[in-house]
């Protein structure tokens, strides 16, 4: 169906324009909510034609930039064309765009890197300043102006309501059978008296299929027919299906232990491509009517789905390599019952979180012998991407999991350090790190019981015996303290790393 046919609000029709026009209307120094999480249903034409207006403005000598606002990372379309053009003072939350990251670690570009359940809160309580503009992907608007979300809600319901003005990109391209599968909650409050948000089960729906808009707060539309990022997983390695083993393998033990039951507890998969493989072994293991309540919905997901495992899948947005797109779209109908797409305000609540018992599986970069865990600086100060939702579930999960091969860059980076060179999540939200070597379950230990399990069982063997010793002197020379280091040495192998490009 061409765009327009999807645009029925009759106020609508007149404020349609092209993607530069509609990028002139919004001025330098704006703070602008863009929607887009991990890939999906991010705007595709006003970002690149804004970026064209700034390196147009830059080369007149004229000063423009604006602050961007987002679910999470977009793509090349909109961070990496913003960031090309030098048109970003400040972003928030997660991204994950190489020239933006380039930037933030240049000091070009400030970031503000929240937990993704906190950034609309954040917004309602006045936290970051005034948003004076949304830019949103849309695959349709009603006649009463209520909008069809694409193929990621994220912060989009927050955007439309607290921006001035709004700017709607319709997406032709976006299936229009994504209607009826988005959940979206208009009950949130502000504190004291906060509503509960009455989510008893990950497929529970509790709000309307519409994102909610006024017309006259509509400045342009703009048409689009542009595909998502879709970047393909790569297939799982030799490293990677040895970590999904143990992790299967860690939760029949919990269920023959009466820890978790047989269908286990809503499951959250973070980013990339070790979680996509642990979606996969759950694929083969011997799980049955498996439930997500998580964030992004990855192929694995899919596949789960597919092969029946699955019931449901509740999440804020679909990160889909190619194929698995493909696989959707023509079978939106059969995939439709299993899924929820939600607001990213209560996918990553925590009050939700905690009352489902999620079983969380995020990504790490580095994790201590005692368990603190460094989801997002390499080295202690470049940034990688953000902490995302990984906060979010860790802290609240029933069972909280990390998982990481054990060392990074063929060998010359040890994920398992004396001390984590920057703490994300600290030895209190973390009860498992997986690697490939091997399982350490830290639930109910004290820090030096942790240090042994963790060296023994995840350090790889060629950095295992120097960390063996890192421990044993820093245990001889304070015998007596709760959590022993040798505090002159404890970034030591941060510093070699530094100098001789190998820890
Ligand atoms: N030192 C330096 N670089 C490291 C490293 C370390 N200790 N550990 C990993 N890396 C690098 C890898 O070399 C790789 O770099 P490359 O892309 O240049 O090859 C990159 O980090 C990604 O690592 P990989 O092992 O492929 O794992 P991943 O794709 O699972 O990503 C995180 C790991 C930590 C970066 C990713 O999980 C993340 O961003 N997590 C934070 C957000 C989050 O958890 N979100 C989910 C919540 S729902």
């Amino acid at each position: 169906m061409a765009g327009s046919e999807r645009i029925l609000c009759p106020a609508l029709p007149g404020r349609i324009m092209s993607a530069d026009e509609a990028a002139s209307l919004i001025p330098n120094g704006a703070n602008v909510g863009m929607s887009g999480f991990t890939g999906a249903g991010y705007p595709k034409a006003v970002p690149q034609a804004l970026a064209r207006r700034i390196r147009a403005l830059h080369e007149r000598g004229e000063k423009y930039r604006i602050g961007v606002w987002t679910g999470a990372s977009t793509a090349p379309e909109l961070d990496g064309a913003l960031a090309e053009a030098d048109g970003v003072e400040l972003r928030l939350p997660y991204q994950s765009d190489p020239t933006c990251r380039r930037r933030i670690n240049a000091g070009e570009m400030e970031y503000i890197d929240i937990h993704l359940s906190h950034v609309a809160q954040f917004v309602w309580f006045g936290f970051l300043g005034h948003l004076d503009v949304a830019v949103v992907e849309v695959s349709g608007v009603l006649e009463d102006g209520r909008l069809i979300p694409s193929s990621s809600v994220g912060n989009n319901k927050t955007w439309l309501e607290q921006a001035d003005r709004v700017i709607l990109e319709v997406n032709g391209w976006q299936s229009e059978r994504l209607e009826g599968m988005h959940d979206i909650w208009y009950g949130a409050s502000r504190p004291p008296r906060r509503q509960p948000i009455p989510i008893l089960a990950p497929g529970d729906r509790i709000g309307e299929p519409y994102l909610r808009c006024p017309p006259e707060k509509v400045i342009a539309v703009v048409e689009t027919h542009a595909p998502d990022r879709n970047s393909a997983f790569t297939p799982p390695g030799g490293d990677s299906r040895r970590i999904a083993g143990h992790i299967l393998e860690f939760l029949e033990h919990e269920v023959g232990r009466g820890r978790l039951p047989p269908e286990l507890l809503p499951l959250q998969s973070g980013v990339g491509n070790i979680a996509n493989a642990v979606l996969a072994g759950l694929g083969e293991g011997p799980f049955e009517n498996l439930t997500a309540y998580t964030e992004v919905l990855q192929d694995g997901m899919l596949d789960l789905i597919r092969c029946g495992r699955l019931e449901t899948a509740s999440a804020t947005a679909f990160s889909l390599g190619p194929e698995a797109l493909a696989d959707l779209n023509a079978n939106l109908e059969r995939y439709r019952g299993h899924i929820i797409l939600r607001p990213q305000e209560t996918s990553n609540h925590p009050e939700v979180i905690r009352r489902l018992g999620v079983i969380a599986m995020n990504g790490l970069i580095e994790a201590d012998i005692y368990g603190n865990v460094n989801s997002t600086h390499v080295m202690g100060t470049r940034i990688m991407n953000g902490i995302g939702g990984s906060g979010d579930f860790a802290r609240n999960a029933y069972l909280s999991i990390f998982m990481t091969p054990s060392t990074a860059k063929g060998g010359a980076i040890s994920a398992i350090v004396p001390m984590v060179s920057h703490v994300d999540h600290t030895e209190h939200d973390v009860q498992v790190i997986v690697t490939e070597q091997g399982l350490a379950d830290l639930r109910g230990l004290s820090p030096k019981q942790r240090a042994r399990l963790v060296i023994e069982n995840c350090a790889h063997p060629d950095y295992r015996p120097a960390l063996r010793d890192y421990y044993r002197r820093a245990l001889d020379g304070a015998p007596g303290r709760h959590t022993p280091h040798l505090l002159e040495e404890a970034f030591g192998w941060h510093l070699r790393y530094g100098r001789d490009g190998h820890m």
